[in-house]
């Protein structure tokens, strides 16, 4: 009972911020987002009899505390939806992704687990099914079920079986890409998942991020059906700039910004000063993702590369769903 699954993260370019329900992970609004080949996790689940506890090799090693711990309660999921009883597993996973530094590993890590821990156990999944119960390892992880362009409906019922993600276009359908800009690979202090508690719970602004919502994504979808690069990418920032103020106005106020993530901002817009389309996104943590045109990759990376601070700039086009291996 072996199966190994690869899954890509997703980059939001509409945010999904906020729960209505904590436990079984359901967003107060519906996000959007573009599935990227760049950055990918591969996770091997293997349940066996023999073992007495579950076991998690991240990168390598063996992994102890809350990340272990996430693991664990999400294969138990697993086990009662599956009806396998006490049947443990060895997880085996590796990142080609930074961990934890605003990259979505967690994206790429929960969804690379859903589908491999479902294989293993040969319990049949529809996408749907699947995004579901990916959802419940981390949200955003549900959207990187498919590739290419993805919603994550935000569903209504108290049960969350109408909250699960849905291609809106295919891989195929635009070459956009993505420029990840790294600034800062250690661990980011507060984790998405506490960020957007905090947020929900105190944040002033909290209620302006949510009615923006609904207008931001009719300009998006429109945007990427008619392929309008300037429509998306400024629908895009918008949006970024938006979560990233309900940060400021929470108790304790915080930032996931450095001066470095301020710089790289700037880098962008200047940018499209010289007429040249570059629009930035930024998830939990301080590094940035620019969206640009192939015919401009040149010099948006090497503008990037040049911005102080900037360590690395990882170019990606658009991903593929979920594939085993
Ligand atoms: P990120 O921006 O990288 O998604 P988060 O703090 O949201 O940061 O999530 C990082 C957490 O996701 C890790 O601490 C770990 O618990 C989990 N995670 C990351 N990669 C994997 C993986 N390959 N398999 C299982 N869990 C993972
Ligand atoms: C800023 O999916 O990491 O990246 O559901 O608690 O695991 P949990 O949170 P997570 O949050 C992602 C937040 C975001 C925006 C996004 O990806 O939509």
């Amino acid at each position: 009972m072996k199966a190994t699954a690869k899954a890509h993260t997703n980059i939001a370019l509409i945010k999904y911020w906020g729960k209505r329900n904590d436990a079984l992970i359901l967003p107060t609004n519906n996000s959007l987002s573009v599935t990227l080949d760049g950055f990918y996790t591969e996770t091997t689940v293997e349940y066996d009899k023999a073992l007495t506890k579950d076991e998690f090799i991240l990168d390598g090693q063996e992994i102890t505390g809350v990340a272990y711990e996430r693991v664990t309660e999400y294969l138990n999921l697993i086990r009662k939806y599956g009806q396998l009883g006490n049947l443990f597993a060895r997880v085996n996973s590796t990142n080609a992704v930074p961990t934890a530094a605003g990259f979505a590993s967690s994206a790429s890590g929960f969804a690379a687990l859903a589908a491999a821990a479902t294989k293993a156990a040969k319990i049949e999944v529809s996408d749907v099914e699947l995004s579901k119960l990916t959802r419940q390892g981390s949200g955003s992880a549900c959207r990187s079920i498919y590739g290419g362009f993805v919603e994550w409906e935000k569903g209504n019922k108290e049960d969350g079986s109408d909250s699960y993600a849905v291609a809106i276009e295919p891989q195929e359908h635009w070459d956009i890409r993505v420029a990840a800009v790294v600034l800062n690979e250690t661990e980011k202090e507060i984790s998405s998942r506490v960020g957007m508690k905090r947020t929900v719970e105190t944040s002033e602004f909290y209620d302006g991020w949510l009615s923006g919502i609904p207008a931001d994504l009719t300009e998006i979808k429109a945007g990427i059906k008619e392929k309008d690069f300037n429509r998306v990418g400024a629908v895009a920032e918008a949006n970024c700039l938006k979560m990233h103020a309900t940060t400021l106005g929470a108790k304790p106020p915080f930032t996931y910004w450095t001066d470095a993530t301020m710089r790289v901002m700037q880098t962008v817009q200047n940018l499209r000063k010289k007429d040249i389309p570059a629009y930035f996104t930024i998830d939990a943590g301080p590094n940035v993702k620019v969206l640009y045109q192939p015919e401009n990759e040149a010099i948006v990376e090497q503008t990037l590369r040049e911005t102080t601070d900037v360590s690395d700039v990882i170019l990606s086009r658009v991903g593929a769903g979920i594939s085993y291996l």
